[in-house]
């Protein structure tokens, strides 16, 4: 039998015969799998005899008994019956997939016989995705459709009431035992659908991208950007991030590149606006964090205005995750229990109050130290030229570079490594706490802790 070839299938085998052969706990497990799916089952609890398969729709040989079983699948040959014996792939004429089953919702994972242990794997995960609430969500989106089908709405306008039951707040509600708001919920978007009426205005989603690995993505960003019918992402936010956009949403690029100027922020709020008011499901996705020097802030205040309902999902900025990823402990105990977050974004080479800062907290991380040579010897001036520093370039990304030198070094050693925006700028005496750990790409990292696993 080709591996590649299986056809899957969901069938239908309320009172159908199916016959299990066998006594071990595989088969009493395969027995109660199809009770539950409604068939007539037929449970032998022994190795096949002949005639066992007459009649029979479907059947099971989990008996163990390999001469037993060459005999089943004779006969099931001769019967026409379709029959899976348990760990014998190729007398199978059909496998049983692995399962997520939420209520009427279930998803089979095949990897057609290749491993089990793979599909079991996937199914674990899945389920962490999908809770229980994904049973009674989809009996809700049943209903829902039996009632607009009954009441002739058209099916573009139908498809639009499910869009908006799917991203509304019904499953966190269900997830909540709110069964009731839930259903209140379905209620009033099917009304306005019957009414003939698609979303009056849509919503804007403030994303955080994180600082670029798609991990460090938030559930809520992911689920966000799968769904969105349009995103507006910055320069900073990379492929692998923008690959985790549902195949329907298209994509705005608002960033600033080298060579081209971005869109003006009165631009952009106005492009919100519109794809809001045309209905969309709109996301904002901004590189880290977007409130921290994304300004964010500035966004849900134009759409506020406007009357367009906005959210914000946080992000894991890179703020946090560049010191983390080079190994920079920020508040190591008994080094450092203050850090302060400051841009280096100004023609004059940093902020005003930078040397302030700099003497009132133990830790300073700055983002767009674009004047490194400036900011770094303003700091070195008031620090000292041996605080430790540290530039963390790429971070979380598989060009990751991670530069330490002292303060009055940094800018030289900088330089001479020739390292790549964007990239965050570390001082203090927590640089150096962990220096040597640094956070390589995850296939490193695993060849690594492989390496010192096995016997030298
Ligand atoms: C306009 S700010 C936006 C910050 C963003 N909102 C955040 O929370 O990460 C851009 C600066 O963030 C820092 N940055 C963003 N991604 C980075 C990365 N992957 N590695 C190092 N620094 C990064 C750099 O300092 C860059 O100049």
């Amino acid at each position: 039998m080709n591996a590649t070839a299986y056809y899957p299938v969901v069938l239908d085998l309320h009172e159908r015969r199916c016959v299990v052969l066998g006594t071990t706990a595989l088969a009493e497990e395969k027995a109660l799998g199809l009770r539950s799916a409604g068939a007539t089952v037929v449970h032998l609890p022994r190795a096949f005899e002949p005639g066992d398969l007459v009649g029979a729709y479907l059947a099971i040989d989990a008996s163990d008994d390999p001469e037993a079983q060459r005999a089943a699948r004779a006969e099931a040959d001769r019967e026409r019956v379709l029959l899976n014996v348990a760990d014998v792939t190729h007398q199978c004429d059909w496998i049983a997939p692995a399962l997520v089953k939420r209520g009427p919702l279930q998803i089979a994972i095949s990897t057609s016989g290749e491993s089990p242990f793979l599909a079991r794997a996937l199914r674990e995960r899945i389920e962490t995705m999908l809770g229980e609430e994904w049973g009674p969500f989809t009996a809700l989106m049943g209903r829902m459709r039996r009632r607009l089908r009954r009441a002739g709405v058209p099916g573009d306008v139908q498809q639009d009431a499910y869009r908006r039951l799917l991203r509304s707040s019904a499953t966190a509600m269900l997830r909540e035992g709110g069964a009731d708001s839930a259903a209140a919920l379905a209620l009033t978007i099917e009304q306005s659908a019957r009414n003939g009426g698609r979303e009056a205005v849509g919503e804007v989603v403030l994303a955080g991208a994180g600082p670029g690995d798609p991990d460090l993505l938030t559930l809520g960003a992911r689920a966000v950007l799968a769904d969105a019918d349009v995103v507006f992402h910055d320069a900073l936010v990379g492929p692998d991030v923008l690959r985790l956009c549902g195949p329907r949403t298209r994509l705005v690029d608002v960033g600033k590149r080298a060579g081209r100027r971005s869109a003006s922020q009165a631009a952009i709020n106005e492009a919100l606006i519109a794809a809001a008011r045309a209905g969309d499901l709109v996301v904002r996705l901004k590189g880290g964090d977007p409130f921290l020097f994304g300004r964010g802030g500035e966004e849900v205040e134009a759409l506020e205005r406007a009357g367009v309902p906005v959210r914000v999902i946080p992000g894991v900025s890179a703020a946090l995750a560049a010191p983390a990823a080079a190994g920079i402990p920020v508040t190591h105990r008994g080094v450092a229990t203050s850090v302060a977050f400051v841009t280096g974004h100004r023609a004059d080479g940093g902020p005003a109050a930078l040397e302030d800062l700099a003497t009132s907290v133990d830790t300073l991380v700055v983002l767009m130290p674009a004047d490194l040579e400036t900011i770094a010897g303003r700091l070195a001036a008031i620090l000292g030229s041996d605080r430790p520093a540290a530039i963390v370039s790429q971070a979380t990304t598989a060009g990751q570079r991670v530069v330490r030198a002292p303060i009055a070094s940094i800018a030289a050693a900088a330089r001479a490594a020739h390292l790549e925006p964007p990239s965050t700028l570390i001082v203090g005496n927590v640089v150096d706490v962990l220096a040597g750990i640094e956070n390589l790409p995850a296939t490193e990292r695993e060849i690594f802790a492989g390496a010192l696993a096995s016997p030298v």
